[in-house]
């Protein structure tokens, strides 16, 4: 009998002469690359040709070299830096991850660099069919693409067109969304779209303060103000589930099923940005988290799955000619996404007991445990699984600045996020070890001593 033809959707390194033809090609390339280190006089002069070249310095003196291992991630002088900020939620599984490398190498073997909407692959088809099938019961489709923004962008121009006439969108006060001329209205920082023309269509409403008793309610008012103000003109609402770059500020179910709600009742779009939260709150999707499936229109995704996507329900599905682009993502990107997705699922890491969880709970008590120690410096702290933040000190943008580059000369890479009060932000790999976080604490609990002594000094 003749044998069947193997389908093009499996994985390419189930094939073990493939996984060990990439293993071979990444041990090469590491042991080349662990040979070429920079002095420190070359690496400070690429650090600064580098920011000749862009115009700008770099936020924090990083030139990487290598792939590192887990939350460790080797710079090109050598040096390994804890890394709990991974790219900005870049590096789900952290550096240099035998199996997804693996994964990326045979990916990269099998096909041209990118895939573009004209003519995909199956890595195309395996990514868009992992992200649709866990997405819910709603969600039927999957439109891909590079960055969070464009992912948001499409999201944006799907549901203005299903809405039209309507131009209007709701979005929360200090949410974060990307930075394309449409995204720079609906994210609330002023500063970022400083000189640009605005068309004015984004409308505001206050996130949950859990300071304030009546924090949905006041929400639901600005919601219904605007509803009254701009009859019609509405098209939709749009959710940061954990606000990102506002400092991981978090609200319970209630406050966003109270808006969905009354966004449902309105006939107006729920679409949920999870550019930032995907992989990260325990399921892969926060709405799973917070049980808000039943509302979900439109989702968006990307950084942890290393390409982005906006997935929505069949009444999104838009007219030919509005979404379209060259790329879909790179090869490299989608097998690697796809990858990312499965892992997830079969290594234990979703469901209220998984390891992104017990990461979180892990994350939070190391956190309790440093204020207690050091409760001038320690302020109060959110997140949830692989996303956490507190205030340093007084929270003023310039401490916690000082304390990222302490941070960062003791061998720990964080970042800030938030404005009044500011905040360090950690997006660690689902992965993150108990010696990694051991670790990376140690370093953060010294930068933050450092810190204490020279503003003591200064007193
Ligand atoms: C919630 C959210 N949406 C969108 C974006 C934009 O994604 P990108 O920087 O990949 O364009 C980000 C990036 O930080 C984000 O956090």
């Amino acid at each position: 009998m003749p044998r069947r033809p193997r389908s093009p959707f499996r994985p390419l390194t189930d094939a073990p002469a493939v996984r060990e033809a990439a293993r071979a090609l990444f041990e090469a390339v590491s042991e080349e690359m662990s040979g070429r280190t920079l002095e420190a006089k070359s690496y400070e002069r690429a650090i600064r040709e580098i920011a000749r070249l862009r115009g700008r310095e770099l936020f924090l003196p990083i030139l990487t070299g290598g792939t590192g291992r887990g939350a460790r991630l080797r710079l090109a002088d050598g040096r390994m830096l804890v890394d709990f900020i991974g790219g900005i939620g870049v590096y789900g599984f952290g550096h240099g991850d035998p199996d997804l490398i693996e994964t990326a190498v045979a990916a990269a073997a099998s096909a041209a660099v990118f895939q573009g909407h004209l003519m995909p692959g199956p890595e195309y088809r395996n990514l868009s069919r992992a992200l649709v099938r866990h997405a819910g019961r709603r969600i039927r489709h999957a439109w891909l693409s590079l960055s969070g923004s464009m992912a948001n962008e499409n999201a944006l121009k799907m549901i203005l067109q299903k809405h039209a006439p309507a131009d209007r969108m709701l979005a929360f006060e200090k949410g974060w969304h990307g930075r394309t001329m449409g995204l720079l209205e609906l994210t609330d920082r002023p500063a970022h779209r400083e000189g640009l023309p605005i068309r004015g269509s984004a409308l505001y409403v206050p996130f949950y303060d859990p300071d304030l008793p009546d924090s949905t309610q006041r929400s639901v008012v600005a919601l219904e103000a605007h509803l009254a103000r701009y009859p019609g003109r509405v098209a939709g609402m749009l959710f940061e589930l954990v606000q990102g770059e506002a400092g991981f500020r978090m609200a319970p179910r209630e406050f966003f099923a109270a808006l969905m709600e009354r966004c449902r009742r309105a006939g107006l779009a729920v679409w949920v940005d999870e550019v930032q939260t995907f992989a990260r709150t325990g399921e892969l999707f926060a709405f799973q988290t917070l049980g808000l499936e039943e509302f979900v229109d439109v989702v968006t995704v990307g950084k942890t799955l290393q390409g982005s996507a906006a997935l929505f329900t069949q009444k999104y599905n838009p007219k030919p000619g509005l979404v379209a682009g060259t790329c879909a993502g790179s090869t490299v990107g989608m097998a690697v996404g796809a990858r990312i997705i499965a892992r997830l699922e079969s290594e234990g890491y979703l469901g209220p007991e998984g390891r992104v969880a017990v990461l979180g709970g892990r994350v939070t008590r190391r956190l309790e445990a440093l204020r207690k120690r050091m409760p001038k410096a320690v302020g109060a702290s959110t997140g949830i699984g692989a996303m956490h933040a507190f205030v340093p000190f007084d929270g003023s943008p310039e401490v916690v600045r000082e304390v990222l580059h302490a941070a960062f000369d003791e061998g720990l890479l964080l970042f800030s996020a938030g404005d009044a009060p500011a905040k360090l932000r950690m997006l660690l790999p689902v992965n993150t070890s108990d010696e990694e976080l051991e670790v990376g604490f140690a370093m953060l609990e010294k930068a933050l001593v450092r810190v204490a002594e020279r503003r003591e000094r200064l007193c």
